[in-house]
C-alpha cells in the first residue's frame, strides 16, 4: 500500500507476527468466582489475549500472509476453495510505544484479514469484524500502554466458513499498520476531494475534512489543502472552514473549495495524478497531514450510448478478477499486483472489476496505471454491519480517480424481489450519502426483467452473461444504463489442444465454455454490436483457486482465466488483443510446435484484427482466407516439420505475422522477470518466469521437468506452473514446468542483488539472474517485542510494620485486599515517604513450558527487595537504593505459579520504594 507518505507518522505492523494455527480459549480457567469476576473486567481476557501468554512456539510470520498456502490438497476439502482446509488460527504481536505517544491517538488499520476477526488489545476485545474483505481501523488508543511496558495484540481468525465460492484463503493477508496521531487530527478516510467541471476548462474543487479531537481537552485548529501538480507546482490551495475550536471528544467537518484551470485530466492514455495535501494546524504548527492522490476527470453512463471518460464515448474493457496469484494465494504483495494490472492492459483492458470484494492496493494501482474500476462489495444485506462495511468501502474509494462505478451485489437471489429492491436502495443511500459522484449498480444474473426488484431502484444495472436478454431488457427499461457485469466464463488450459474430459483438460480454440456462459467470441460479439451496452467484465483475466468448474478432483483452479494462475498467457490473450488493440494483430493457435507425423491435419485457429490472413507451411502459401473480426480466421495444415506462418494484410498491405516452429530439444532455460530492479520499501516482489526452450527460442511445448530455484539475498514467497489439476506444493523450491513454463515469486532480503539459480537437473541445464535492489526510503516497521511480561500485578491495599508472610492466603472470593498495578517507570505513591513499611505485591504468572536458563528481570526496583516463587525465597537485595535485579528462575517451574514480592522502603534521603519496571521472563 503506497498511500501513507512521508511526514505522517504511519508504521508497518508487517513483520515479526507470532502464528499458531488452532483455536485457543480466551476465557480464563475455571468457572470459579475470582476467575469469573476477573474476567468480567477490561483487559481481563485471557489465553493469548493476555499479555503473559507464552507463544514461544509459534511459528514467526510476516505479512501479507495466507496460511492455506502451506496445506496439502486434499480431496475432502470444498472445490470452491481449491480442495485446500481453512480453519481458526490466532495471530500476536506484542510492541511497544514510546512515553512521548501518551498524548496521541493510536490506530491499528487492517486492510483485510481472511476471515471473521477478532482483536484484542491489551486483554481487550476492540472490534469484531465479520467479513473478510473490507478494511478498517481500530482505534486503541485509550487501551494503549506507553513506555516500557509493551502492547499485547492478539487477533483470532475464524476461516472455518467461507463469504465466497472461490479460494478465500486464510489470515492477516493484507497489511496492517499503526498510526499515531496528535489528539486532535484529521479522521481516518475523513478527507472528499470532489471535483467538478465548470464551463469548459474551470474545475472547482470541494473539499471536505472530518477533523477529530480525541481527548479532553478544547484545541483551535486550521485545515488547509494545497493540490500541486507532478512537478510539484502549486494548483491551487483552500482554507478549510466551518469550525475552528474543537471541545474535547467533539468531531466537526470543515469545508472549502479551490479553482483550477485547465488541469491535466487523469485519463486511461494519460492517467495524471495531482496531490491534494490537506494540514491540520495547531497555533501555526502542523500536526496532522494526508496527502492523497486525485485526478481531473469527469464520468456518466447513459442507456443509449454508454460510458463516458472526459466526453468520450469509450466502452468498458474490463475483466472481473479474484485476489489470488500462484503460489502465494491471497496473500499478493503489492508489486505482484501491479504485474497482474499491467498484464490486462496490455491485451488492451481499460477496466477492473474487483471481484466479489473491494481491496485498497488495486485502486492506488489503477489509479497510476489508468485502469478503470467497478469497487464491489461482498455481502448483500442492509443489517448495521454491512451498511458500515458499505461505508467504509466508499470512504476508501471515492478520492481515487480510477473508481467509477460502485457494485451494490453479485447475483443475490433476491435481486429481483422486493426485499432486494429495499436492500438496494439502502446501499445506494449509503454510497450517495458518502459519495455522490459514481453511479451504483447491481451484477444481475436474473430478477433484473422485474419492476419490484432491485434494478428498478439503482443507477445502473449489470447483467452477468445470458447476453441474448441486453435487447429485451433495453426495450423494456430504456432509460436505464446496462453494463455486462460479467460476461465469457469461456474454458481454456495454457498449452492444450485437444479437449480431453477424462483428464481435465480443454483445449485453447474458444470452444467452450460453462453452460451459463459463453464463448470468447460470442460474448463479446454481443457487446461490440451494441452501444447502449456500455462495457464488458471478462470472467476472468487470470485463473484462480477453486470453482474447478467444469470439473471436480483432481482439478483445483479454474480454467476461466484469459492468463493462468502465474500470468503466462493463454491463447485466449490473443482474442482481446485483436478485439481491444488498435494495433494490427496475428496470432496462431495451434500445436505446430509439438512435432507431428508427416502429413497429420493440423487445425490452425489465426486470431487477428486483420482483413486478411495467409498460411504458410515452411515458406509456400497453403492459403489466404478473409478473417471475421469475431470469429477470426481457421485453416487446416498437413504438418510437417519446419514453420507454420500466417501473415495478417490490411488493405492488401501486409501488417503484421506470427509463426511457430516445430520444437527441437531442449536447449536453455529462459527468464523473464515481472520487473528487473527490485527495492527495500518492504512491499516489493518479484515473479521469475522460466520457459525451458531449444536453440532456436521455442518454447518446449510439454516440458514437464522438475525446476528448482536457489535463491541469495531473496525469500522465496511461492511457486506455481499455472497446471489446474496439479497438487504440487506452492510454498517450497520447487517445481514442476507445465507446458515449459513455471514461476516463483520471490521477495527482496536487502539491498545489492537477489540471486536466483534455477536448475533443471534431469537435463542437466541451469541460469542465474541477478535482480539489483535499490535501497529506498521505506515505512518504519514496528519492531516486536519477543521478551515475556510477567503482568496482572496486585498489591495489597496497605503498607505493613514488619515484614509480612510471603504467601498469604487469598481467599477465592477475596476481590479487595489486592488492588491491580502495573509497573510503568515510577515507585507506587503508597510507599513514597513511608519510611520503614513493607509493600506486598502478587501475581499469579503462567511461566509456560519447564526450561533451563530462565530468569527474570526487573531493569529498575528500588528500596530492599525480596522475590518469592510459591513462598520459596528465589532472591533478595538489601544493600542497594534501587537498580535492576535478576532472578534465576527453577528449570523444573513450568505453568501458573504464584510470585510475590516485598518491597521495604529503607531509604532515609529519599524515601521512596517499589518496582518501577515490568518484569520481564528472558532466556540466556
Ligand atoms: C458467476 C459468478 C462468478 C463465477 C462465475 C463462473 O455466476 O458471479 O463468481 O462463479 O459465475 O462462471
Amino acid at each position: 500500500m503506497k498511500r501513507y507518505k512521508k511526514g505522517q507518522q504511519v508504521y508497518s505492523l508487517n513483520r515479526g507476527w507470532r502464528f499458531v494455527e488452532k483455536d485457543i480459549s480466551v476465557l480464563p480457567p475455571t468457572k470459579q468466582h475470582d476467575d469469573v469476576y476477573g474476567f468480567s473486567k477490561a483487559g481481563a481476557y485471557r489465553g493469548p489475549a493476555d499479555a503473559n501468554y507464552d507463544d514461544a512456539d509459534w511459528e514467526i510470520v510476516n505479512l501479507p500472509h495466507d496460511w492455506v498456502t502451506k496445506h496439502d490438497f486434499v480431496e475432502e476439502g470444498s472445490p470452491n476453495q481449491g480442495y485446500k482446509e481453512r480453519g481458526i488460527g490466532w495471530y500476536r504481536m506484542r510492541f511497544e510505544l514510546a512515553e512521548e505517544d501518551r498524548n496521541k491517538q493510536i490506530l491499528l488499520e487492517f486492510e483485510g484479514m481472511s476471515c471473521d476477526s477478532q482483536i484484542y488489545v491489551n486483554g481487550s476485545i476492540l472490534k469484531h469484524n465479520y467479513s473478510g474483505y473490507n478494511s478498517f481501523c481500530v482505534d486503541m488508543t485509550d487501551m494503549a500502554n506507553f513506555g516500557v511496558i509493551p502492547n499485547t495484540l492478539a487477533i483470532r481468525i475464524d476461516a472455518s466458513a467461507w463469504e465466497g465460492w472461490w479460494y478465500e484463503g486464510a489470515g492477516i493477508y493484507r497489511n496492517v499498520w499503526l498510526v499515531k496521531k496528535s489528539e486532535v487530527h484529521l479522521a481516518h478516510d475523513g478527507i472528499f476531494i470532489k471535483s467538478e467541471l465548470e464551463g469548459n476548462s474551470t474545475w472547482k474543487v470541494h473539499v471536505s475534512a472530518e477533523i477529530e479531537n480525541s481527548f479532553e481537552y478544547e484545541h483551535t485548529v486550521e485545515v488547509i489543502t494545497c493540490l500541486y501538480d507532478q512537478e510539484d507546482n502549486l494548483a491551487g490551495e483552500a482554507a478549510l472552514t466551518g469550525k475552528d475550536i474543537l471541545h474535547g471528544y467533539e468531531t466537526a467537518t470543515v469545508t472549502g473549495e479551490i479553482y483550477v484551470n485547465n488541469p491535466i485530466l487523469w485519463s486511461v492514455k494519460q492517467p495524471y495524478l495531482y496531490k491534494a495535501v490537506t494540514k491540520l494546524y495547531k497555533e501555526n504548527d502542523c500536526i496532522d497531514v494526508v496527502e492523497e492522490n486525485i485526478g481531473f476527470r469527469t464520468i456518466s453512463i447513459d442507456a443509449k450510448d454508454g460510458f463516458w471518460l472526459n466526453g468520450e464515448n469509450i466502452k468498458l474493457l474490463g475483466f472481473c478478477n479474484h485476489q489470488d496469484h500462484a503460489g502465494i494465494g491471497v496473500a499478493v504483495p503489492y508489486s505482484i499486483k501491479e504485474y497482474r494490472i499491467s498484464l490486462l492492459q496490455d491485451l488492451g483492458a481499460n477496466a477492473y472489476r474487483c471481484a466479489h470484494n473491494p481491496d485498497p492496493e488495486i485502486l492506488d494501482i489503477c489509479d497510476e496505471l489508468g485502469v478503470m474500476v467497478m469497487v464491489e462489495n461482498r455481502t448483500y444485506s442492509s443489517s448495521e454491519e454491512t451498511l458500515r462495511e458499505v461505508e467504509g468501502i466508499v470512504r476508501q474509494s471515492r478520492n481515487h480517480p480510477c473508481v467509477i462505478l460502485y457494485s451494490v451485489f453479485n447475483e443475490e437471489p433476491l435481486q429481483g424481489t422486493h426485499k432486494g429492491r429495499r436492500m438496494a436502495g439502502a446501499l445506494q443511500a449509503v454510497v450517495r450519502r458518502v459519495d455522490d459522484t459514481r453511479p451504483v449498480l447491481g451484477a444481475f444474473n436474473g430478477g433484473y426483467m422485474e419492476e419490484e426488484g432491485a434494478s428498478t431502484i439503482l443507477d445502473v444495472t449489470g447483467i452477468n452473461y445470458n447476453p441474448g436478454r441486453y435487447d429485451e431488457f433495453h426495450k423494456k427499461y430504456p432509460d436505464t444504463p446496462l453494463i455486462g457485469t460479467e460476461t465469457a466464463s469461456a474454458f481454456m488450459v495454457r498449452g492444450e489442444y485437444v479437449t480431453d474430459y477424462s483428464k481435465n483438460l480443454i483445449n485453447s480454440y474458444d470452444d467452450e465454455c460453462a453452460l451459463w456462459g459463453n464463448t470468447i467470441s460470442e460474448a463479446w460479439k454481443m457487446v461490440v454490436e451494441r452501444p447502449f451496452v456500455a462495457g464488458a467484465f471478462v470472467w476472468t483475466g487470470f485463473d484462480y483457486r477453486g470453482e474447478p468448474t467444469p470439473f471436480t478432483w483432481p482439478s483445483v483452479g479454474t480454467f476461466f482465466g484469459t492468463y493462468d494462475s502465474c500470468g503466462f498467457e493463454k491463447d485466449a490473450c490473443y482474442f482481446y488483443k485483436a478485439y481491444w488493440k488498435q494495433e494490427p494483430i496475428v496470432h496462431i493457435i495451434s500445436p505446430w510446435s509439438e512435432g507431428h507425423e508427416k502429413g497429420t491435419q493440423i487445425r490452425v485457429k489465426v486470431v487477428t484484427n486483420c482483413e486478411e490472413v495467409a498460411l504458410l507451411v515452411n515458406g509456400r502459401v497453403i492459403d489466404r482466407k478473409l478473417a471475421d473480426p469475431i470469429n477470426h480466421v481457421e485453416f487446416t495444415a498437413s504438418y510437417e516439420e519446419g514453420e507454420v506462418k500466417a501473415i495478417g494484410y490490411r488493405n492488401g498491405e501486409i501488417v503484421a505475422n506470427d509463426y511457430q516452429l516445430t520444437a527441437e530439444k531442449p536447449a536453455r532455460l529462459e527468464v523473464s522477470l515481472s520487473k528487473e530492479t527490485l527495492v527495500t520499501d518492504g512491499f516489493d516482489a518479484v515473479a521469475v518466469n522460466v520457459t525451458l526452450i531449444d536453440q532456436n527460442g521455442t518454447a518446449i511445448p510439454n516440458a514437464d521437468h522438475t525446476l528448482t530455484f536457489e535463491v541469495g539475498n531473496g525469500t522465496i514467497l511461492g511457486v506455481g506452473n499455472g497446471d489446474p489439476n496439479s497438487h504440487e506444493d506452492d510454498v517450497t523450491n520447487k517445481r514442476k514446468l507445465f507446458h515449459g513454463k513455471a514461476q516463483a515469486i520471490i521477495a527482496p532480503i536487502d539491498k545489492g542483488s537477489v540471486v536466483v539459480k534455477v536448475s533443471a537437473n534431469e537435463l542437466d541445464l541451469q541460469t542465474e539472474v541477478m535482480i539489483p535492489v535499490k535501497e529506498v526510503e521505506s515505512f518504519s516497521y514496528v519492531e516486536p517485542v519477543e521478551e515475556r511480561v510477567i503482568d496482572n500485578w496486585r498489591m495489597y491495599y496497605q503498607l505493613f510494620d514488619e515484614m509480612p508472610n510471603p504467601n498469604p492466603k487469598v481467599d477465592k472470593n477475596d476481590m479487595n485486599s489486592f488492588e491491580p498495578i502495573a509497573f510503568n517507570g515510577a515507585p507506587q505513591t503508597q510507599l513514597t515517604d513511608q519510611l520503614h513499611k513493607y509493600a506486598l505485591y502478587r501475581c499469579v504468572a503462567n511461566l509456560g513450558e519447564a526450561k533451563e536458563n530462565r530468569y527474570l528481570y526487573i531493569s529498575d526496583i528500588k528500596g530492599y527487595a525480596w522475590i518469592y516463587l510459591n513462598g520459596e525465597l528465589l532472591a533478595s537485595r538489601t544493600d542497594s537504593f534501587g537498580g535492576h535485579m535478576i532472578i534465576d528462575l527453577p528449570k523444573e517451574v513450568k505453568g501458573n505459579q504464584v510470585l510475590t514480592i516485598i518491597i521495604h522502603n529503607e531509604n532515609e534521603e529519599w524515601p521512596q520504594a517499589g518496582i518501577c519496571s515490568p518484569v520481564v521472563m528472558k532466556e540466556l
